[in-house]
């Protein structure tokens, strides 16, 4: 369980806009474990610009009482060209919210004057990491463009911060975005393999765990009717995209919540079991580039290459599901 005795946990969400990070970002707002001090925001499910103007709409839907600054980070990969997904997360990265009308006609989501802070993302992340250092956990939902070019910049003061929660890599399944690599580590596979060899504490959870976490569209919907709040109506719109896309490419009408469940695991780490192994990432294989190969054989030599990563293996799905409700439906049945 998390030990609250020091107080809510510190923490920086590192975010690329897309559908799940906004129900991940929700979670985090209502978690009293966590004390979110600030989101930066990475280029991934989309670009940086449309990825930090999602993020201030979630906040501005979401209504925090002390909202969280969001400061924009870096627009592309450390090596590699751009990459997206908008067609999973809809071409603005939020389900295309401009669809949606209200009873009357008008638009449910007008466009809004939301600016991010003048902060550069990677600044927050260093003088967080000065000012925090262990206390400070980092939880990363997008390419770990971000993180890696914090390092870059300072290694000595990022390694001071308590650990890493990343969502990325897929250690003992198959990708998501190519059959060796998941979408985050495959859009910046080497800033990927930056942080992995960082020396800082990882905690990985994967699509090993989440793809155990299944939700289906008739819970959103099921959740919508029992709370028609400002909340549950946005997490049945931005999810409708989201959802036909696995409907239609993996015949489950749902979708995987890949992001949220990281902010599970980082409020109570022993939902998952993990194992401690050396972990590298494909940067130039020409059909695996962005694959976590995580040296899992009985003779693996541990002098050489000691473990770096704590990888998540499986998960208590029932307690998640619990966090899950409580943190994101129950808060979202408060009407706004
Ligand atoms: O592979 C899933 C991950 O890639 C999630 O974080 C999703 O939002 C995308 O960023
Ligand atoms: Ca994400």
């Amino acid at each position: 369980m998390t030990d609250m005795s020091k107080g809510p946990t510190p923490i920086i969400l590192d975010t690329d806009g897309g559908v799940d990070d906004a129900l991940a970002i929700i979670m985090a707002l209502n978690a009293p474990q966590l004390d979110l001090k600030a989101i930066t925001v990475v280029a991934g499910n989309i670009d940086v610009d449309q990825a930090a103007y999602n993020v201030l709409r979630v906040l501005n839907i979401a209504q925090p009482h002390s909202p969280p600054f969001v400061a924009k980070g870096c627009e592309q990969p450390l090596v590699r060209a751009p990459f997206n997904a908008a067609g999973i997360h809809g071409a603005d990265g939020l389900g295309e919210l401009h669809r949606f009308t209200d009873a009357a006609g008008t638009a449910r989501y007008p466009k809004l004057p939301l600016q991010p802070s003048n902060k550069d993302a990677i600044a927050v992340l260093l003088e967080a990491a000065h000012t925090l250092g262990e206390r400070l956990t980092i939880i990363t939902l997008g390419p770990l463009t971000n993180i890696a070019t914090a390092i870059q910049r300072d290694a000595a003061t990022m390694r001071r911060v308590g650990r890493i929660v990343t969502m990325g890599g897929a250690v003992t399944v198959p990708g998501n975005i190519s059959a060796a690599a998941e979408f985050n580590f495959f859009v910046d596979p080497d800033a990927a393999q930056v942080v992995m060899e960082s020396g800082i504490p990882v905690v990985l959870v994967g699509l090993d765990v989440a793809m155990k976490a299944p939700l289906p569209r008739h819970r959103v919907e099921e959740h919508l009717q029992r709370y028609p709040t400002q909340v549950a109506q946005f997490i049945a719109d931005c999810t409708e995209i989201y959802m036909a896309f696995y409907r239609d490419n993996e015949g489950f009408h749902g979708c995987y919540v890949h992001d949220p469940l990281a902010i599970g695991i980082a409020i109570d780490r022993d939902l998952a079991q993990t194992e401690q192994v050396h972990l590298v990432v494909e940067t130039e294989g020409r059909f695996t580039t962005g694959m976590a190969l995580a040296d899992r054989r009985d003779r693996r030599d541990e002098a050489n290459n000691p473990p770096n990563v704590d990888v998540c293996l499986d998960v208590d799905t029932e307690r998640f599901w619990q966090m899950f409700d409580e943190l994101l439906w129950q808060a979202s049945a408060v009407s706004y």
